[in-house]
């Protein structure tokens, strides 16, 4: 894990996304129909870590992962990579406990610099319509060229271990028998 980001979704933005999704406005209704109040984002250097630290989640007995969307094997249409879990984990309060939903993100350093920038474009109102379409092209060029960068670089990492694997064999090998 290289980094982790949390934040909690702000009441404007809890209202806007309930308002636009045609929900009522209130804290049962945030409670019932909103999955990304709490959010957490897990930058990893390769794409193999991604899916160990989402097997270790998984794995944890005091959580429930209820929904995982794989945007990596299948990237959106924009070219936008991830992985999506929406995980449920125990709060403990002086007097109860209560079951939180919580968003997590788990990308690659390159994933994470991609959807900053698209996230920049995605917010600014006043770009021209021609530069629209060349920016969507741009980025989708730029996510195809960083997933393969992330494959690459996993592939080296790979073929070090597998290196460091064989010496130490060799190393064993050369140890005398007991
Ligand atoms: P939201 O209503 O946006 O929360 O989407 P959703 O409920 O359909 O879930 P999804 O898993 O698609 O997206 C959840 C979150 O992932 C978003 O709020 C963003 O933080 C991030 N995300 C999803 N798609 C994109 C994308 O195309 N670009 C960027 N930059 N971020 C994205
Ligand atoms: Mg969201």
């Amino acid at each position: 894990i290289q980094m982790i980001k949390s934040r909690v979704k702000k009441p404007e933005s809890i209202i806007e996304k309930l308002h636009r999704r045609g929900f009522p406005i209130s804290v049962k209704s945030v409670r019932e129909n909103l999955y990304d109040v709490a959010g957490i984002r897990v930058i990893c250097s390769f794409v193999d870590d991604i899916y160990t630290v989402a097997e270790m989640l998984a794995r944890q007995d005091d959580i429930n992962v209820l929904m995982v969307k794989d945007y990596i094997r299948c990237p959106k249409v924009n070219g936008y990579r991830s992985y999506h879990m929406i995980i449920e984990v125990p709060v403990f309060f002086s007097d109860r406990r209560e079951n939180m939903r919580v968003e997590v993100q788990i990308r690659t350093i390159a994933m994470d610099f991609w959807a900053s920038l698209e996230h920049k474009m995605r917010y600014k109102k006043n770009i021209p319509e021609n530069h629209v379409k060349y920016l969507q092209d741009e980025l989708y060029d730029c996510a195809r060229q960083s997933a393969e960068l992330d494959n690459r670089m996993q592939n080296i990492r790979n073929l070090i271990a597998e290196e460091a694997e064989e010496e130490e064999c060799d190393t064993l090998a050369m140890l005398p028998m007991k």
